[in-house]
């Protein structure tokens, strides 16, 4: 078979963001599972023009990763108890090529809920656009003493995190994929 395809989504282009340290780890460790190629698709080295999905508003390369992808793991950070604008942005620039896919969660915060809050706004969004969410969130709190300035994790534990929400999002990928191929019948 071959691997899943999952893409990282970073949450935001603050230049002193300490959240892009969480999604570089969730992608290292995300191919290290033999079935997955993990990549953090980061909102900076994209350009999504005005807003929503009309054709002048996508950036082709995205739209062809969000083809492409089987599963989306999003890395979010928590901004005034929601999600970045970047990571909406993001999100709105595609419909269709979410449908039917599954996503997983990775909150972080300064503060030590781990941006639990902005998880929950997120739900209710991928709800509509289509996705399935997993129900094994990360949560990545106090994240300035979590990674060092170099972006170096602090505590090996977390590791083990990220590997069971990887476990449940390839489960959920491997099962809407035969959904998707027609394998199950139904829609
Ligand atoms: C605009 C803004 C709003 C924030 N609001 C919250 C918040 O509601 N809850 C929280 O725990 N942290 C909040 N923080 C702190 C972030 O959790 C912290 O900046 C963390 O590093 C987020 O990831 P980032 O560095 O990638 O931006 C906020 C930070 C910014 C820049």
């Amino acid at each position: 078979m071959p691997k899943l395809y999952i893409p990282v989504l970073a949450g935001t282009t603050r230049d002193q963001r300490k959240s892009i340290f969480a999604a570089r780890l969730v992608a290292e460790i995300g191919n290290t599972f033999d079935d997955v190629e993990a990549e953090v698709i980061d909102p900076l080295d994209y350009n999504f023009p005005g807003d929503g999905n009309d054709p002048e508003g996508k950036d082709p390369r995205y739209t062809a990763v969000t083809e492409r992808a089987q599963g989306f793991f999003i890395v979010t950070p928590e901004y005034n108890h929601g999600y970045p604008g970047s990571l909406k942005r993001m999100l709105d620039s595609e419909l269709k090529n979410y449908i039917h896919k599954p996503v997983a969660f990775a909150g972080v915060s300064s503060g030590p809920w781990g941006g639990v809050r902005a998880i929950e706004q997120l739900v209710g969004t991928v709800r509509e656009m289509g996705m399935v969410s997993t129900f094994t969130d990360m949560n990545f709190p106090k994240v300035g003493q979590l990674f060092d300035d170099d972006g170096t994790l602090q505590d090996e534990a977390y590791r083990e995190h990220v590997k069971a929400a990887w476990t449940e999002l390839i489960w959920m990928s491997k099962v809407l994929k035969a959904g998707r191929d027609g394998e199950i019948g139904g829609a």
